[in-house]
């Protein structure tokens, strides 16, 4: 087997052994809708595995269908979320039957296909499989932390200890930078092709916005004043009645808290706030004099090297992503606290782009220049336009594989259960004057 070969069987096994951790459960919890916003986890469960066998088992491998008619049933586009409970979906021991039947049919294809189509060069759609199985990882993960009831997941803490750099914010000078890839093989459709862009002079948070910083928003009475607020902002702001990102509380001693995967744990001060939508990260901007910034501000401050000219892949540089650089895989269940990972930082000295919490950017979710849907519409395609809003770095959910300096990943301005904050930036003093 060659090296390629092993790596890529082994981003497989790691993402399994989360799908499993995320699943191996009493039938009731797998079966159970934790929240309208979710699917049944023995959906998400089945929905994995199904894709997984249509782009491995059945395109690469050239086998037939394991089990006939159940691709509509684990068609994401055909059934909204809220009603998947209703469709007639595998039971739990059908559905890991038909998981582990797929995996072994899927280790055919991987040792024996040749990787010389479009489709398996560099192994490609065997990496865009595991990036699939890591992503409804976090899905599944968003659920864990949706449902009520006593704590079924464990972790070590994240790291507690963390040296904030001196500078709050740092100044990215005006100039050209390569924005998305045009050569990382396992790339998505939507990062892709590469493009040079003038991103004109900006100032960004060094660090994500902390609890501190948000609770402070929250006691000047951020929630209650519109003039922070875009106007559809406050119309959500009003409708869902916000007041505190989801999922604050207060402990029994009446001290604020979160809830944290079933645990009622401190709001600890200086980490990244999490769980807040798109119109609460405008809105806090507007009211601490900053802004959110572009996907490409965002992606300048995480990956271009001043020395060179060069954007890297991550921050640090092109090396992958290890426990030293950043807050990802799952390894812990939160985010780490500000300063936790100067490893990590880019050459600009910003920390934790990568990690811990994916920020909001103030860009809609659109195509690059040259964009070309593959291998499918539906990945990317179909979710272009300004509906969505553009979110970068992962979080402490998210795995290395689906995440690089070149990831973009969206939502709609209205959703909290993600695992999301945000950083501010700003313009520069004496923005305006020409730039060249
Ligand atoms: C890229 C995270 C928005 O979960 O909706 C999973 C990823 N696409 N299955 C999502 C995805 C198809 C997608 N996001
Ligand atoms: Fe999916």
């Amino acid at each position: 087997m060659t090296a390629a070969r092993t790596r890529l069987r082994q981003h497989l096994e790691r993402a399994r052994a989360r799908t499993r951790s995320l699943t191996d459960l009493p039938d009731s919890e797998l079966t159970a809708q934790h929240s309208p916003l979710m699917s049944p986890l023995v959906w998400d469960l089945v929905h994995i595995a199904n894709q997984e066998e249509q782009w491995l088992v059945r395109k690469v491998g050239g086998r037939p269908p394991l089990r006939s008619g159940i691709d509509d049933l684990y068609d994401a586009f055909l059934h909204p979320r809220a009603t998947r409970p209703e469709l007639p979906l595998l039971g739990p021991d059908e559905a890991r039957r038909y998981v582990d039947e797929v995996r072994a049919a899927s280790w055919d294809a991987l040792n024996q296909g040749s990787f010389d189509s479009e489709l398996t060069r560099d192994g490609f759609v065997f990496a865009m499989v595991a990036q699939h199985e890591q992503q409804h990882g976090e899905t599944m993960l968003a659920t864990h932390q949706l449902r009520e009831g006593p704590p079924l997941l464990d972790a070590p803490e994240a790291p507690r200890r963390g040296t904030p750099p001196e500078q709050s914010r740092v100044l990215v000078p005006a100039g050209e930078v390569e924005i998305g890839t045009s050569s990382d093989p396992w790339a998505l459709d939507n990062e892709q092709p590469a493009q040079r862009v003038h991103v004109p002079a900006f100032s960004i948070d060094t660090v994500p916005v902390s609890n501190r910083r948000y609770l402070e928003f929250v006691e000047d009475g951020g929630y209650r004043r519109p003039e922070f607020w875009s106007e559809p902002g406050w119309r959500h702001r009003c409708d869902a009645e916000l007041e505190a990102p989801r999922f604050w509380t207060h402990d029994p001693a009446g001290r604020r808290a979160r809830r944290s995967f079933g645990r009622i744990v401190e709001l600890h001060p200086d980490e990244p706030v999490v769980h807040v939508c798109f119109y609460e990260a405008e809105a806090f901007g507007r009211w601490a004099g900053g802004r959110l910034p572009t996907e490409f501000e965002w992606e300048k401050a995480a990956r271009w090297d001043p020395a060179t000219g060069r954007s890297r892949a991550y921050p640090w540089g092109d090396e992958e992503p290890g426990p030293q650089h950043a807050n990802l895989g799952q390894c812990h269940l939160g985010p780490a606290v500000v300063g936790a990972y100067p490893a990590g930082a880019s050459p600009l000295g910003v920390h934790q782009l990568i990690g811990d919490v994916w920020e909001w950017t103030s860009s809609p979710f659109e195509p690059y220049p040259g964009f070309r849907a593959f291998p499918y519409r539906e990945y990317s395609e179909v979710f272009f336009g300004n509906d969505y809003r553009v979110l970068r770095g992962g979080s402490f959910g998210t795995d290395s594989v689906a995440c690089r300096g070149t990831f973009r990943n969206w939502d709609l301005p209205v959703r909290r259960q993600i695992f999301a904050g945000f950083r501010l930036a700003y313009d520069p003093a004496g923005a305006g004057e020409p730039d060249v």
